[in-house]
């Protein structure tokens, strides 16, 4: 399998997709319909289109496997695929997978005597939740626990309610639960609810993903590759003190994370939320990955720990034929499997960013992926595009007034 996908960039898409259809990956190219589509949102007239992709080389937990990726920005999968190849196997664990929903009260007279009030009743409420969840019990998941938290000063009692939702994203279902339940817990706590909602907060989705890598993958000169191995430590450690660095690094990583979690039909919105609250839990806005040069062993490693909040059931994901599709690329996994996968790509895609940060700019790749692009706005067609970005690229001039005049030349040739 590894020779079909040799060079997989240079091929062309009619042979990319014979590859896959060879493997019993692909069938047909599949378009959401406007129907289904009608369905999914108001006012609906179009799609709105980004390219979908293969990320390459991923071993995960020793299993080879096939991303998808949706993506418009350039150099992402290539980035991805590269990363990849250097890490070589990825190792993810993911302990827990559970949705944590809220109910805010306010105005609470005794802040103090309603939670001891509450606490007493706690199971009484998770008993009333499980009415609520009967099929994520029956499928081995169901309601988890039950705490509090009172906020003394603004008069404000919390109740936290968390859900082990099985491999649906379970919004809908916790919602359901905690509506069902204010009722009762506003009568303990002798106070009203001003919110019954989930939260973003994704503390009980948490993943890491672990790569060591021998430091002569980073270059075959051992004592370059020792310098790369330690300023992707000092660039790494850096972001954990500048917030202004922390966010592009983080943004490097959600490159790669956005793209599986879009390409899979999951909530990209609620999994940045999660994931920049969890870089900031410290009370600063931290990196979300660590990377060490080890010196005695002569490997770099790194790690990446963050909550991955994804499904693989439900919602979007069972009417939408892409997300469908994609999740067949990868043998259909478990939500905690995707989860995993995601953090995986998450890693290899910061290993990528910052190596090129720190050595050669990132400018060069981007660039020379950007020319594509940049022939086409030029107006080449499709016999025209490689060379165009082959004379652009020899150049070293990447713009597109130089790309309009290495058209005009080839045309006037
Ligand atoms: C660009 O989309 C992402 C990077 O800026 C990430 C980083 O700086 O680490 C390259």
């Amino acid at each position: 399998m590894d020779n079909l996908f040799y060079k997989f960039y240079n091929k062309t898409i009619n042979e990319r997709r014979e590859i896959l259809k060879s493997l019993n990956l692909l069938s047909e190219i599949k378009v959401l319909e406007n129907e289904t589509a009608n369905l999914m949102i108001e006012n609906y007239i179009q799609n709105y289109q980004i390219p979908l992709g293969i990320a390459m080389n991923f071993e995960i937990n020793n299993e080879k496997i096939l991303i998808p990726m949706a993506i418009e920005e350039p150099s992402v999968v290539a980035a991805a695929s590269n990363g990849a190849k250097i890490l070589g196997n990825i190792k993810t664990e993911m302990i827990e997978k559970a949705v944590i929903g809220q109910i805010v009260l306010y105005d609470v007279k005794n802040v103090k005597l309603s939670l001891e009030r509450l606490k007493q009743h706690q199971q009484e409420f998770i008993e009333m939740a499980k009415e609520k969840s009967q099929n994520m019990i029956k499928r081995g998941g169901g309601p988890k626990k039950i705490w509090f938290e009172g906020f003394e000063i603004e008069k404000f009692v919390t109740l936290y309610l968390s859900v082990d939702t099985c491999d649906a994203m379970g919004a809908n279902t916790i919602n359901t639960i905690l509506e069902h339940i204010s009722q009762r817990v506003c009568e303990i706590a002798g106070a009203d609810y001003i919110l019954r909602i989930i939260s973003n907060n994704a503390t009980e989705s948490i993943v890491s993903a672990k790569a060591s890598i021998p430091i002569l993958r980073l270059n075959k000169d051992v004592d370059v590759a020792k310098v790369i191995a330690k300023k992707i430590e000092l660039a790494t450690k850096y972001a954990s003190l500048d917030p202004y660095r922390a966010s592009t690094h983080n943004k490097g990583i959600m490159n790669g994370v956005d793209a599986v979690v879009l390409a899979t039909g999951n909530d990209w919105r609620a999994v940045e939320a999660a994931a920049h609250t969890y870089a900031a839990r410290s009370g600063q806005y931290k990196s979300l990955t660590s990377w060490i040069y080890d010196e005695d062993k002569e490997e770099l490693v790194g790690e990446i720990e963050m909550p991955l909040p994804v499904a693989t059931l439900g919602g979007t994901i069972s009417i939408h034929q892409i997300a469908n599709w994609s999740l067949n690329l990868m043998n259909n996994p478990s939500s905690k499997k995707l989860a995993s996968i995601i953090a995986a790509v998450g890693l290899a895609q910061n290993f990528s960013a910052v190596k090129a940060i720190v050595t050669e700019g990132i400018q060069k790749g981007h660039m020379s992926l950007h020319a594509k692009t940049l022939a086409k706005q030029a107006g080449a067609n499709e016999n025209e595009i490689d060379e165009v970005v082959k004379k652009l690229k020899s150049k070293g001039k990447i713009n597109i007034d130089e790309a309009k005049l290495i058209l005009d030349n080839l045309r006037n040739k």
